[in-house]
């Protein structure tokens, strides 16, 4: 690893095989919020940056309406290659990348680490969780051994499939913007807080 780059990486023979390129996190190194996914999909495998398909446009929609820019946040995965067929990555796999997960929160220090669906929720939790009914949600947990602010998201995605997601989406995204302390003028006028009140 290199600063935030993993540049060579054989740990996980499977996903060598099914990624065209290793997928690091995108944003700057000093961002307020960490966004953490579960792994590059099929266009993110091909352009090599995290959430560039249809749930990077979900994602960025939302940073855009609360003053959250995507370019002022950071953006990673739980894993760095493309597992085959989009399945989940398992739970080697998910060991075997997780200390250049640990390097960025380490390096980065967020105020806030927003877990986009199950698997990086419970992952970085280390239990099971039911995201829908738990986003929203703050947790304090240790990383690496320093407690780090998480706040339980569903995954961008789910707001595609299902249209009752959408709402909390929005609203746990809304969070992440109040807790890292950014505020929408544009929208509210209010410095943010009373958004959550219109949903
Ligand atoms: N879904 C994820 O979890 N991560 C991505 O990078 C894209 C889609």
């Amino acid at each position: 690893m290199d600063g935030l780059e993993v540049s060579a990486c054989e740990r996980c023979p499977e996903l060598v095989e099914s990624r065209s390129q290793i997928v690091n996190g995108t944003g700057p190194e000093d961002a307020d919020v960490l966004f953490v996914g579960e792994g590059p999909g099929a266009q993110e495998d091909s352009q090599g940056e995290p959430f560039v398909g249809r749930s990077g446009s979900v994602l960025d929609d939302q940073l855009r309406t609360v003053g959250l820019d995507r370019e002022t946040v950071r953006i990673t995965n739980c894993v760095r290659c493309r597992p085959p067929e989009n399945r989940d990555p398992n739970k080697t796999e998910l060991q075997n990348c997780r200390s250049y997960l640990e390097a960025e929160i380490e390096l980065l220090d967020p105020d806030v680490i927003v877990t986009l669906g199950k698997v990086p929720t419970e992952h970085l939790l280390g239990r099971s969780a039911a995201v829908t009914k738990e986003a929203g949600t703050v947790e304090e947990v240790r990383i690496d051994g320093t407690p780090r602010r998480v706040l339980i998201c569903v995954h961008p995605a789910a707001t595609l499939y299902d249209r009752s997601q959408s709402s909390t989406f929005e609203e746990t995204i809304q969070t992440a913007a109040d807790l890292a302390g950014v505020s929408n003028e544009a929208t509210d006028g209010s410095g943010g807080q009373s958004r959550l009140g219109e949903f």
